[in-house]
């Protein structure tokens, strides 16, 4: 049962993406070390809403072929996807609405996509008002909301910093943040239009209802990091971006980016320890082999 949902699965993501457009435009960037992310700066958008991520430490990339481009063989080689300074094709992403989609810097979302079935999630936020980034899919806001109780009979409520982004709030982020930080820079902590998690109404980025470090490095330190380092998975939920793997995703660690990808995907993602890049591209496996 599994075996045959993950096969599908394989399937459905490999196929869902169709080249577009050639060619990335960005700095290369080289391969992170463990250097400490620098001082954050607040991540406020131009829309005055709060915005996402903070300064990063120093994602790297390998130019590369995208993840979709690559037969899924089961323990072969993983190949990241090109980043900013990869020069690899973007793909625009044929089936946006499946929960395992991957959006990243290689596979963006077409122009005009908008998620169809966007709730709000009864969860608390660092904010009062009533704004679309409370805003996530139906599956996705449902799991939050088991999420959320979860850590909190653990003793570490939780609260939501920022959820969905249009398309054109995205664009204000990103501008905002190059305007501030440089294109360069901007690239290593936030995606461009179209290339955000945000956009697809899965990812939300989480704080200790206690408000500390919303979004940004010292969050990693904290005991709400840690249960969900531990915990999100069995919720459906995968932490996107980790330390150590900027290379692969692109972008500096986010302890804090939660990405909704279902119980099962995000089990065996996080029992692996791989990125949703790596997982696909190396394979989902299949099948047992008969002895
Ligand atoms: N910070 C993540 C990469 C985003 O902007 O979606
Ligand atoms: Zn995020």
């Amino acid at each position: 049962m599994r075996n045959s949902y993950t096969s599908r699965l394989a399937k459905a993501l490999l196929a869902s993406t169709l080249v577009l457009t050639a060619g990335c435009t960005g700095a290369a960037l080289t391969e992170p070390g463990s250097s400490p992310s620098p001082a954050p700066p607040a991540q406020t958008p131009a829309n005055g809403s709060t915005g996402e991520g903070s300064k990063p430490a120093d994602p790297g990339t390998k130019p590369s072929t995208p993840a979709n481009e690559q037969p899924p063989s089961a323990g072969g080689a993983v190949t990241p996807p090109a980043n900013s300074g990869g020069g690899g094709a973007i793909q625009v992403i044929a089936k946006p609405a499946e929960i395992a989609v991957l959006v990243n810097k290689t596979n963006k979302l077409p122009e005009n996509y908008k998620p169809q079935d966007l709730v709000d999630p009864d969860v608390p936020f660092v904010f009062k008002e009533k704004l679309e980034k409370r805003k996530m899919r139906k599956e996705a806001a449902s799991a939050l909301e088991k999420l959320f109780q979860g850590a909190k009979d653990a003793g570490l409520p939780l609260a939501g910093v920022s959820a969905y982004r249009s398309h054109a709030t995205q664009t204000a982020l990103y501008n905002n943040y190059v305007k501030k930080h440089g294109e360069e820079e901007a690239n290593k902590f936030s995606a461009k239009p179209g290339q955000s998690e945000h956009e697809t109404g899965l990812a939300i980025d989480v704080a200790g209802a206690n408000g500390k470090c919303p979004a940004q490095d010292c969050f990693g330190a904290t005991p709400e990091a840690k249960w969900l380092a531990e915990h999100a998975h069995e919720y459906g939920f995968i932490v996107r971006y980790l330390k150590g793997k900027e290379s692969i995703t692109g972008y500096q660690y986010e302890p804090w980016h939660l990405r909704y990808v279902g119980v099962e995907l995000a089990k065996d993602i996080t029992k692996q320890g791989v990125t949703l890049e790596e997982y696909i591209s190396k394979g989902v496996p299949v099948s047992k082999p008969k002895s």
